[in-house]
């Protein structure tokens, strides 16, 4: 069973309980609070607080999620940045005994997972004072009874429950919300324990023999500010069930591998671009970092993210490079990114990439091409410090190799790898001292930053003051739009608009691409726009379910970023549709309105984006 199946299954099991499938949310949350979707339940706390839910109060989803939390730990058997969360929802409907009856009948039926019982474990939460939630029996109860369905005793005095407190079986995020204990279900792979995480192992160990495959958690107490700094806890009105399962990690178990990363997808991945002198059975970790980071990065380049060097922006450029960095270690060619990119994009495009590769691809080889220069100068630095550590202690500072990281983005690993075959070390402690203070600063920083911040995606940010001015902003408007569909006819369909901001006097238009245009597609770009606007074409606009726009092939920048019901303006006719765009307005009625156009700059705006000024007479 492939990933794609294992996610289908899951959702056709509880469309057969009455569930909706509903899309995964974007991965960048609407309201901000925090860089990126972690867990299925947050585009969803509205809902479980209460609010009617369109889709009914049964519901089944595959949501992108992205914990950078753990990044360190990617390259073990199971830790990922970029995952998919599958997982089933009661909106104050069911409760525990469906849920964790459903939860058995889904992993252990031959009819659907097929997992042998013998192998699952639970864990329950054992309740706790301060938060006057008492042990959950009922779980207990209704583990007993679906474990006696398939014939075997599960007691908590035989092991198979296992009790733990808030820290494990406790499920809340930071801040007010909804939240409640949870039961977490295990699959023993039956490796032997490794006494470097204690002494005797247990459900909950680390050591990976069992691994979590999937978090019930009952959603019944609300967390709320007490007044006096702390939070306080009380019963919901409703109460909810909200599950979470690593689509990957369940795709481990049933395709009986012993990592992620020999799954499917990934082995596919891995297999693209491994270099044969410098195998995976010998760099394993090498290879699984970049195959993760580049999946992690495709997605976050899909969502109109670009590398920079702040917020999501400095996180996808850390993936990207931390990536690059490994191939260069592994020897790869320049272009190692393409064959995995386009295994990644096939593989999810259906469900949830919504811009062209050409355009991923762009974003990688700019991104590409700006490390490679900080590289060549990262390695000049690097070995200064080198040579006067040889002549010294034979150690580097942590904050010089963090310094460099920082400047050149140099990375540790790649130091690391440099010191060895140079005779000296790293002070790796002082590094992440060094790093741990730099990421409390730019976190505080973020959190500032994004209370009202939001990204530009749609065009317009219309400054218009009275009428004459609303009328050239219109116009300007209009405008963008020949602009848009001129340079992607010139230039290619990876040109995508990244901003747009028109004034009274000018428009100024942000784009995917990343060479210098020259004078010659410049003046092509003008003769088109100015042809168009010649040809006295109307421009129509109709209001469309959003599905039907994209199959229409309307221009959207981030699918997810607009609601159900959308507007298309269209410039042209039937047998002439030079613009087909999802747009708020307002437009001119006929391209004749916009008088001459002109660019008058063209220039480079950030890494891989390209800024044009043009104005009309
Ligand atoms: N919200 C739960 C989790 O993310 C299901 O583990």
């Amino acid at each position: 069973m492939t990933a794609l199946e294992t996610r289908q299954k899951f959702l056709e099991f509880f469309k057969k309980q009455g569930h909706t499938i509903i899309p995964s949310a974007s991965l960048i949350p609407e309201d901000k609070t925090v860089l990126f979707i972690t867990a299925g339940m947050q585009p969803l706390v509205p809902y479980l607080m209460g609010k009617k839910h369109p889709q009914g109060a049964r519901l089944v989803d595959a949501q992108k999620c992205l914990r950078t939390d753990d990044i360190l730990e990617v390259g073990d058997n199971r830790h990922l940045t970029f995952f998919e969360m599958i997982g089933n929802w009661s909106l104050g409907d069911y409760f525990k005994k469906e849920s964790i009856a459903w939860s058995f009948e889904l992993l252990t039926s031959k009819e659907w997972f097929g997992i042998d019982p013998q192998k699952i474990y639970v864990t329950v939460f054992e309740g706790d004072a301060t938060l006057g939630a008492p042990q959950d029996d009922e779980s207990i109860q209704c583990w007993k009874e679906a474990f006696a369905t398939a014939g075997m005793d599960a007691s908590v005095e035989n092991g198979r429950i296992a009790m733990y407190p808030k820290k494990k079986n406790w499920w809340e995020l930071p801040g007010e919300g909804p939240c409640g204990p949870d039961t977490e279900i295990f699959y023993d792979t039956g490796k032997a324990h490794d006494t470097v995480f204690g002494d005797t192992c247990h459900v909950n160990c680390d050591c990976g023999r069992y691994v979590e495959i999937w978090n019930n958690v009952f959603m019944e107490y609300e967390k709320k500010e007490d007044g006096s700094g702390g939070y306080a806890y009380a019963p919901l009105a409703h109460k909810n069930v909200d599950t979470g399962m690593g689509l990957e990690r369940i795709a481990m178990v049933l395709q009986g591998k012993e990592t992620v990363f020999e799954i499917d997808i990934f082995s596919a991945i891995i297999a693209s671009f491994e270099n044969k002198d410098t195998p995976y059975t010998q760099e394993a970790r090498r290879y699984r970092i970049i195959a993760d980071h580049l999946r992690a990065a495709v997605f976050l380049i899909s969502e109109g993210i670009l590398p920079s060097n702040a917020e999501r922006g400095y996180i996808l450029r850390n993936l990207v490079r931390r990536a690059i960095t490994h191939a260069k270690i592994l020897k790869l060619p320049d272009d190692f990114y393409c064959a995995p990119i386009e295994i990644i994009y096939r593989y999810y495009k259906e469900q949830y990439l919504h811009v062209p590769i050409e355009y991923i691809i762009t974003a990688f080889a700019a991104e590409y091409s700006l490390f490679d220069k900080a590289f060549e100068r990262g390695m000049k630095k690097f070995y200064t410090l080198v040579e006067s550590a040889l002549k010294t202690t034979k150690i580097i500072q942590g904050s010089d190799a963090f310094n460099l990281q920082q400047t050149d983005g140099f990375r540790l690993e790649l130091m690391m790898d440099l010191a060895t075959d140079a005779g000296i070390t790293i002070d790796e402690k002082g590094f992440w001292e060094e790093y741990k203070k730099h990421q409390e600063v730019s976190r505080a920083g973020a959190e500032k930053k994004f209370g009202g911040h939001g990204m530009t995606l749609q065009t317009g940010e219309l400054k218009a003051a009275d009428d004459i001015e609303l009328a050239t902003v219109t116009r300007l408007h209009t405008a963008t739009h020949l602009l848009q569909a001129a340079l992607r006819e010139v230039l290619g369909d990876h040109v995508r608009q990244r901003g747009s901001d028109i004034t009274a006097e000018r428009l100024r238009f942000d784009f995917i691409h990343t060479q210098k245009m020259t004078d010659e597609e410049k003046k092509r770009v003008e003769d088109i726009v100015n042809h168009h606007i010649t040809e006295a074409l109307p421009v129509t606009n109709k209001e469309m379910a959003i599905d039907d726009a994209e199959k229409s092939g309307a221009l959207m920048f981030n699918k997810e970023k607009y609601g159900n019901t959308v507007q298309v303006y269209s410039i042209g006719n039937k047998e002439n549709t030079v613009s087909h765009e999802l747009c708020g307005g307002p437009h001119v009625v006929n391209t004749k309105e916009i008088g001459k156009f002109r660019i008058i700059k063209e220039e480079a705006s950030s890494a891989g984006v390209r800024r044009i000024r043009a104005t009309i007479k």
